[in-house]
């Protein structure tokens, strides 16, 4: 069934489960081959699929993206993570990486879907160095503030702000620039942001066909209960006020440090499709001594 009419604000706020409502979580979760997902999802998601047949191929790109920008944090000396919107435990999670290379590293997880949310409990038990808050990203305050939150993670030192395939899920009306900026307030200098969105500014210059599918799956997702919005390229940048862009600045995802994994995803028609970047928190500035 298509909705005639935009879809309702969406109340801010956790959700729970509705078996009944596809949701950009599990629909994600079957892109990646996962099986936390219910027929709802999987309909909705194969009608993507239909409208823009290389789908799985963005989730993908998506995701080996966070893995390049999570090892690049570690590189950077930062041991501390919070992952906004981080999505149903798949391959290759978060804590799994930081923790590999740093066993004391500490990751928290926000996501407000309940399936998300229970499957991480689920997989985090046991492990001191990681959680998840149930929680909206679009309420920053609460985020931030989250007893969980201060508890494993340490604000006065650099953190890895992860907004990785989320702020795409933020419409304007909720102010993606000022959440940002919010939450880049809260990090001390030194910490890092990476930022990932869809487009359709690039694949509009360079590949007509993709352009109309990508337009096709951005209105199948009226029938989901998160729907799409893609950002340009300037929108991205100046989400990264008081930062400053690491190396090699706002790329197609593909294209930002790529590690010679997922050749076949890189060439994709999904290729155009993402953008990223990762903000370095900047020092407060300070008068030169006269
Ligand atoms: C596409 S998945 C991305 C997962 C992971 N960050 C990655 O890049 O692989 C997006 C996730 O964001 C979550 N999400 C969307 N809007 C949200 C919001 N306002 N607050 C918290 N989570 C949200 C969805 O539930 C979903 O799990």
């Amino acid at each position: 069934m298509t909705r005639a009419t935009p879809p309702p604000l969406q109340p801010i706020g956790p959700r729970s489960y509705d078996s009944e409502m596809p949701n950009a979580s599990r629909m994600y979760d079957y892109y990646l081959g996962g099986a936390m997902n219910f027929t709802a999802d999987r309909e909705l998601a194969e009608r993507a699929k239909t409208v823009l047949p290389c789908t799985p191929s963005l989730a993908r790109l998506n995701r080996s993206w966070l893995r390049r920008v999570v090892n690049v944090c570690l590189d950077e000396g930062i041991d501390q993570f919070l992952d906004l919107g981080s999505g149903i435990p798949t391959v290759g999670n978060v804590h799994e990486i930081v923790q590999r290379s740093n066993p004391d590293g500490r990751v928290m997880y926000v996501d407000y879907d309940a399936t998300a949310v229970t499957h991480a409990r689920k997989l985090l038990k046991g492990n001191e160095n990681a959680g998840i808050l149930h929680a909206d990203i679009r309420d920053p305050q609460t985020v931030l503030h989250a007893p969980e939150v201060r508890s494993l993670l340490d604000f006065t030192r650099p953190v890895g702000l992860l907004m990785v395939g989320i702020l795409l899920y933020v419409g304007e009306e909720y102010d993606p620039a000022g959440l940002v900026a919010t939450y880049r307030d809260a990090c001390v200098p030194g910490s890092l942001l990476p930022i990932s969105v869809i487009t359709t500014q690039i694949v509009a210059e360079h590949d007509p066909m993709t352009h109309k599918q990508i337009l096709d799956l951005i209105a199948v997702y009226n029938d989901a209960s998160e729907q799409i919005h893609p950002w340009t390229v300037d929108d991205l940048r100046s989400w990264f006020t008081g930062m400053d862009l690491l190396e090699p600045g706002i790329t197609i995802l593909p294209e930002w440090r790529p590690d010679g994994s997922l050749e076949s995803d890189n060439d994709s028609e999904a290729r155009l499709l993402g953008i990223g970047g990762m903000g370095r928190v900047r020092g407060p500035v300070t008068e030169a001594p006269a």
